[in-house]
């Protein structure tokens, strides 16, 4: 048998109403926050993520699928939607519409990393982008919308780490600075810690290389090294999410593994993940634009990891989640079936989805139809046998309540609409 691809998982049918739930209610907070959805292709140019997420990245330097197609084009499935909403904003001369653009965005992302609980090869993503602005109250608005999903999905013990990678001259100098102190402990780098020394000595900072733990732990403070102008950029963000009594922890070694951010930079966790515990994360990027070819346009945004959240909630959301409620009209005779079909087509028309209506055709008796019944978690059953056709009436059954009606064939949607 043909098997899923390793770490993209079906998403079956038990599993979707958590799944439309999460999505509805992201949509519905991002709204509320004036975004607006774009759709992306999954697919793009892969110059398109090597000039943005960067060479040096790992998702770039091991982790994309990437193809050459049948017009010798390099392409790559989407491992983040930050670059490719740049590219459309861009593309489609959106700054023009509007000088601020507050945009999101849901869908599949791919990265060809190693499998396990929360860390998958096509995950979902929501992302925010706000472009156009450079305002530090933008970082705090940005930040504020990702804690209020986190709360409103009553993610446990949220945690806020932020940290700034200041602007270019903050990073030019701080590279000269790091370089200096990780090449007097050069002899415990690993041959690819020495390349990354070399070309981006930052990302040595969230290196997992248990030898490098106290190297690390020692090593220079980004925040000590910021320009004035980024300083009071921080301070200023930090002031914003006091005031909106949003509780944080300043954590300089976070440098996210994505070459294009500046300034403001941001990841929250929550408790019941294990090792895979970053739920969304952040940060501006105000020279993305640039590195595409166009002007510098100030942008930050975040990305949320929808398969994290739902591992997290899935256990209490079981049982808090409401379903439509089910009718299945069961024709247990050969010429019910036409009188079962159009009374299914009446229900569906008159009750404007407002309720779950299913046939049972084949079934051949009402044990078995009931157990059916059952087993779908139907509401309600509408039976219709030789006594029933021979009567003109339909057999109604309220499967909660254990009760049975006999109604006219024309009563039933007044009944449904009743119970409703
Ligand atoms: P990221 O930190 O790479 O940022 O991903 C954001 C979130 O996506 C993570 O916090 C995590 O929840 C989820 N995620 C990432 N990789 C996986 C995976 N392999 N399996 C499951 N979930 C995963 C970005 O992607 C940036 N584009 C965020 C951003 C938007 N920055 C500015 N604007």
């Amino acid at each position: 048998m043909i098997q899923n691809i390793k770490g993209m998982p079906d998403i079956l049918a038990d599993e979707t109403p958590i799944w439309r739930f999460v999505e509805d209610t992201l949509r519905s907070i991002l709204e509320t926050y004036a975004y607006e959805e774009i759709r992306t292709p999954i697919m793009e140019e892969t110059s398109l993520f090597v000039r943005t997420v960067g060479e040096t990245s790992d998702i770039v330097g091991k982790e994309m699928y990437s193809f050459i197609d049948q017009g010798e084009t390099n392409i790559t499935l989407r491992p983040e939607g930050t670059a490719p909403v740049m590219r459309a904003y861009l593309q489609h001369h959106l700054g023009q519409q509007s000088s601020f653009s507050k945009l999101y965005y849901i869908g599949p992302m791919f990265r060809r990393e190693r499998p396990q609980k929360g860390r998958l090869r096509q995950f979902h993503q929501i992302g925010a982008e706000a472009i156009g602005s450079s305002d530090p109250w933008v970082d705090v608005e940005m930040i504020a919308v990702l804690m209020e999903i986190c709360q409103r999905f009553k993610l446990p013990e949220l945690r806020l780490e932020i940290n700034s990678l200041g602007d270019a001259q903050t990073r030019t100098n701080f590279r000269e600075v790091l370089k200096k102190y990780f090449q007097k402990h050069a002899s415990k780098l690993s041959d690819g810690e020495k390349v990354r020394l070399e070309k981006n000595p930052l990302r040595l900072l969230d290196s997992k290389n248990p030898d490098l733990a106290t190297i690390i732990q020692d090593a220079p403070n980004i925040l000590e090294h910021l320009t004035p102008d980024s300083k009071k950029h921080f301070d200023q963000v930090l002031n914003g999410l006091n005031a909106a009594g949003i509780p944080y922890v300043v954590n300089n070694r976070i440098v996210r593994g994505l070459d294009y951010y500046c300034h403001t930079a941001f990841e929250i966790m929550a408790g019941n993940l294990g090792s895979q515990n970053s739920v969304g994360g952040g940060g501006r990027y105000d020279t993305l634009s640039k590195d595409l070819g166009d002007k510098e346009i100030p942008a930050i945004g975040f990305a949320m990891g929808l398969e994290r959240v739902i591992l997290s909630i899935e256990e209490r959301l079981k049982t808090e989640l409401t379903r439509k409620k089910r009718i299945e009209i069961i024709a247990l005779d050969e010429k019910a079936r036409e009188l079962a079909f159009t009374t299914a087509q009446k229900l569906r028309s008159e009750l404007n989805d407002k309720m779950t209506i299913d046939l049972q055709f084949d079934t051949k008796n009402m044990k078995k139809a009931l157990q059916l019944a059952d087993k779908n978690k139907a509401d309600f059953v509408c039976i219709i046998g030789e006594d029933e056709l021979k009567n003109k009436k339909l057999t109604i059954k309220d499967l909660h309540k254990r009760e049975q009606e006999s109604i006219s064939a024309d009563g039933i949607v007044k009944y449904v609409k009743e119970k409703l």
